[in-house]
This record gives C-alpha cells, structure tokens and sequence, in this order.
C-alpha cells in the first residue's frame, strides 16, 4: 500500500488513514512502517497520529460502542453513560476488552441531540441513555451469547 504514496512528509495524513481504513486501527509494526517509508521517526508518527481522535490504536471489538460526547450529549451526561461502560466493560475509551467483544470510543455529535445522552451500538442509535440502559445493553449481549453456546451445545449432542 505506501507504494502508492511518495517518500514525502506531506502524505503522513493520508497514509495513516488509509493504513486505518484498511485494519480499523494503526497497529505499531504499521507507524514503523510508514515512519521508515517516509524517512522520519517512529515517535512523530506515533505523535501526529494520537494528535487526532479519528485514529484508534486497538483493533476494534466485535461489539463497537461509541459514546456520544458532544456538546447536548455532554450538557445531559454523556460522561457518565461513557464512565458506566468503561466501569462495565473493564476498559477506556480508545481499548477494547481482552476477548475482543467490546471496544469503546469517545465520538463528537453524530447528529440527533435531540436524544441525548446517545450512545451508538453496532451501528444502532440508543438515544436517552442512563446507567441502567448500559447494565441492560451489556447484559443483552451476555444473554445472545449464553444462547448462541447452549444452540451449539444441543447440536453437538444432537449430533452424537
Ligand atoms: S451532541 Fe450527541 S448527538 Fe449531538
């Protein structure tokens, strides 16, 4: 891919998020990557890259969540829809959980404050959160997969 791109400084931008766009996250073999290609060191990259929101550092959970924090959803607590599920989950903004299930991301206004607190989940807007939604969002998921294993489970002896 950065043989598409010259050895010139000025591509770092556009190289960082194709790398993004194509692995949903800059991994460090890839900075280093594109460090040695544009001849300048790993830490401006790593520098330039976490300068900017847009760019993540953890490959993605199977299960997105993104946390709303612009300004409407900020004013009706956004902070705290985004505090339950990084208490919930175990992890920040910007990780994803050791299984990789769940990954949780800070977002600016995607555009319905009239529903704020939102937080978006595999692409579904959940507008009005609050503390309980999260406990009901993450137990629904917790009780989908307890469903998918025991689906597994009866085929398999099914098929004995
Ligand atoms: S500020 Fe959250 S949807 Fe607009």
């Amino acid at each position: 891919m950065l043989k598409g791109f010259a050895s010139d400084r000025g591509n770092l931008m556009p190289i960082l998020q194709k790398v993004q766009e194509r692995h949903n996250y800059l991994a460090s073999s890839a900075l280093e990557m594109v460090a040695r290609h544009l001849s300048i060191s790993a830490c401006e990259v790593y520098g330039v890259a976490t300068f900017y929101n847009q760019f993540r550092f953890h490959p993605p959970g199977k299960h997105q969540i993104k946390v709303c924090l612009g300004t409407a959803c900020h004013v009706k607590g956004g902070d705290i829809i985004l505090e339950n599920f990084e208490r919930k989950l175990e992890i920040k903004a910007g990780e994803t959980t050791k299984d990789r299930e769940f990954s949780i991301d800070r977002v600016a206004c995607v555009g319905c404050c009239a529903l704020a607190p939102v937080a978006i989940v595999d692409d579904t807007v959940h507008g009005h959160m609050a503390p309980s939604k999260v406990e009901g969002l993450i137990l629904g998921f917790a009780i989908e997969e307890e469903r998918k294993k025991r689906e597994i489970q009866q085929g398999e002896s099914k098929g004995q």
